[in-house]
């Protein structure tokens, strides 16, 4: 069994390249990379072909994890066909994809943070306006949202 993933935020700037670097790490660590396709967009196309946010980078660096290789995209219709999951990373994400996307591939569309139930936060803050704590804030987030993520993959691999 193959799990296709798609982490999306408005900028794929920020939350959506660290979510996957994130994520990477997670499925490398665990021995799943072979079982997954891991990728990022954004709902938005202001920087599409940009690399992460330098805090981006620094932040995620900082654990360990390189994302300077990343570029910005922003999601298509196919990515309707070619993803398994569309990882939202706020709810306004979540309702620019189900409005993109036709009947049931809308059933592929979840909140991130709704694999870490215990945060009792469904958004992920946009560290874009503000300062570089917000960026250490997102991984601390994504970092318990890809754990409970690849558990509840583990469990149908
Ligand atoms: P992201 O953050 O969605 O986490 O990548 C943002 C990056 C850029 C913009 C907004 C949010 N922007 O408006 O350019």
């Amino acid at each position: 069994m193959r799990h296709r993933i798609l982490f999306v935020c408005l900028g794929n700037i920020c939350r959506s390249p660290m979510a996957e670097g994130v994520f990477r790490k997670v499925a490398v660590d665990a021995g799943l990379l072979d079982h997954l396709v891991i990728d990022s967009a954004g709902t938005g196309n202001w920087h599409v072909g940009d690399p992460p946010d330098p805090r981006a980078q620094a932040a995620t660096s900082l654990r360990g994890i390189d994302i300077s290789g990343l570029r910005a995209r922003q999601v298509s219709n196919q990515d309707f066909d070619n993803f398994d999951l569309l990882l939202a990373m706020d709810q306004s994400n979540h309702s620019d994809l189900t409005s993109l996307g036709a009947g049931e591939a809308v059933d592929r569309v979840r909140l991130f943070l709704d694999y870490a139930p215990d945060l009792g936060l469904r958004d992920v803050p946009d560290p874009y306006y503000g300062g570089k704590d917000g960026f250490d804030d997102v991984l601390n987030l994504v970092e318990l949202a890809s754990e409970g993520l690849l558990r509840e993959l583990q469990s149908g691999l």
